[in-house]
């Protein structure tokens, strides 16, 4: 693995101990890796409205867009399962579709090991912004 992909997992395994989950217990930590080569990272933000809870893939996109990025090259994406790669709920996949398609997805256990994947594969036939102004 590149050194630049090596940081990008690492990072997203640091951002999985910041997690704020005390319903679900259940960290998830991101790291994106920017068309500049910045790594901005995420990690799950619960409510005890439960719906509010945003997802640290989209924690990593907002902060990512705040600081003044929009073009990504690569996320890579952790939880505590160890025996499977897991991949980002629809919902994130739909984000992370808004900035394109052609992102690097990096599936990512525990243990630093991961699964290269791609936003195309994981949200096939999507929606997305070129579509709005074609009707
Ligand atoms: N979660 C994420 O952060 N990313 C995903 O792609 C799936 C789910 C979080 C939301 C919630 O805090 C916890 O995992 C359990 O669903």
């Amino acid at each position: 693995m590149t050194d630049k992909v090596k940081e990008l997992v690492s990072k997203c395994l640091q951002a999985r101990d910041m997690a704020y989950c005390p319903y679900s217990r259940f960290p998830v930590g991101a790291a994106i890796l920017t068309a500049d080569g910045a790594i901005i990272t995420g990690c799950n933000v619960e409510n005890a409205s439960y719906g509010l809870t945003v997802c640290a893939e989209r924690t990593a996109v907002q902060r990512a867009v705040a600081e003044g990025h929009r073009q990504f090259a690569a996320i890579a994406v952790t939880c505590d399962i160890k025996d499977r790669f897991v991949g980002p709920c629809g919902a994130c996949r739909q984000v992370l579709m808004e900035f394109g398609s052609e992102w690097i997805v990096y599936l990512t256990k525990p243990d630093g090991s991961y699964k290269e994947t791609s936003l195309s594969e994981l949200l096939p036939l999507a929606f997305s912004p070129a579509h709005l102004g074609k009707n």
